[in-house]
């Protein structure tokens, strides 16, 4: 646990005190991301390369002896006030299952989580894409097992974190979001295995830029196609099982396989099995282009993946396809792609710092004529992962 007081925003304390009435006693937080390619390639126990960006979610808390839970939501301005014993059934019920489902979860792992009053503050835009909800639930995970004097070991607090989002938010979530959460490093991306969980961090080229674009389009497909999306990805893997042997994932399939076996798929399958296939592979180039410094390979890499998901997975839209456009005809940018499970959300390029005046500006004045909906622009830092401090 960090003990340094510099690392969260001043006013925490005392909105925290304003609505409780006593200073908090731990302040969690834990960083969004962008995922710089490898997207649905997670849960098919494939490698991904996210970064955790400067934008974050604090949670100060502090331990109440009555065994209720407070959670308040700065962000959306409500309050949401259960038992201890409730948590286990407050799911589906909007943000305040994800703070409920780790209460719960920490639980049942026999950590001592009493009552606490928690405040939740955040920089991250919800429901864009950039992952709110796991860093919401790891650094309300961080921050109870500092409360409770307890910890976990990484990869044990990355899965409880996905068990909630699994259980209490009804997403079922790869590994990506939550990882990249706890384990984010300053001025790196980090390559995960998602199959093994080992990490390698990449260092980023501090000449590229990050550059978000909101499609302002609401991602209201996310949760219902997203599960269809991993149902097909096991049902290619199944039909793939009766030519090959020892197919346990599409991690396992390589492109020979699918250009031998592929006809005996059917239609869908194939084009999900096609897009993790080659995403994989374009996840290691882009380790390779990231440490070579190589624009131009890194640029094609990012479109490519964008027209996989496009094409064969199917997870973007016409807003997002607009915005990637939009992005990749602007010089100075090396590529661009929709970035995070998509159906809306955000679009990611990399542009080199004097290409962001130029992005914004055409991003902001032609997105709107083609699609009537207003988008945002954000440059975005390299944040690090979770951390909690003991405040009180
Ligand atoms: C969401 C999920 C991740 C991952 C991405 C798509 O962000 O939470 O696990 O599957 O979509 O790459």
């Amino acid at each position: 646990m960090d003990d340094s007081s510099s690392l969260f925003p001043h006013d925490l304390p005392d909105q925290f005190g304003a609505r409780f009435g006593r200073p908090p006693e731990v302040i969690a937080s834990a960083p969004g991301r962008v995922n710089l390619i490898g997207e649905h390639t997670d849960y098919n126990e494939g490698f991904v390369l996210p970064v955790a960006i400067d934008r974050r979610t604090w949670v100060a808390m502090a331990a109440r002896e009555d065994g209720r839970l407070h959670f308040r939501s700065e962000t959306t301005n409500e309050d949401v006030e259960i038992g201890l014993q409730d948590a286990d059934h407050h799911r589906r019920k909007g943000w305040s299952s994800y703070p409920a489902g780790i209460v719960a979860l920490l639980r049942q792992q026999g950590v001592p989580v009493g009552g606490m009053d928690v405040l939740i503050s955040s920089t991250v835009p919800l429901g864009t894409g950039l992952s709110s909800s796991a860093a919401l639930e790891v650094s309300m995970a961080t921050g109870t097992l500092a409360l409770a004097g307890s910890s976990l070991p990484s990869q044990e607090l990355v899965r409880l974190c996905q068990r909630a989002e699994w259980d209490w938010a009804g997403v079922q979530c790869g590994i990506m979001d939550q990882t990249i959460a706890v384990s984010g490093k300053s001025r790196a991306a980090l390559l995960i295995d998602c199959r093994t969980l080992d990490t390698e961090t990449v260092p980023l080229d501090p000449s590229l830029q990050l550059v978000v674009c909101d499609t302002g389009m609401p991602r209201t497909l996310a949760t219902s196609e997203y599960n269809k999306r991993r149902g097909e990805c096991d049902q290619a893997v199944r039909e793939l099982g009766r030519h090959a042997a020892g197919l346990t994932s599409l991690r396992d399939v390589t492109q020979e396989q699918l250009s031998l076996f592929g006809r005996h798929l059917s239609e869908t399958p194939l084009r999900r099995a096609r897009h993790v296939v080659t995403e994989n592979e374009r996840v290691l180039q882009a380790v390779d282009a990231l440490w070579l410094r190589d624009h131009r390979s890194l640029g094609k890499l990012l479109g490519a993946s964008h027209a996989s998901l496009r094409d064969d997975y199917q997870v973007s839209c016409a807003e997002l396809d607009v915005m990637v456009a939009i992005c990749q005809s602007v010089p100075g940018v090396c590529g661009a792609r929709m970035t995070g499970a998509g159906f809306g959300g955000c679009a990611l390029a990399l542009a080199t710092p004097g290409a962001v005046g130029a992005l914004t500006e055409a991003v902001m004045s032609r997105y709107p004529q083609h699609t009537g909906r207003t988008p945002s622009v954000v440059t975005c830092t390299v944040g690090d992962g979770t951390r909690a401090v003991r405040v009180g």
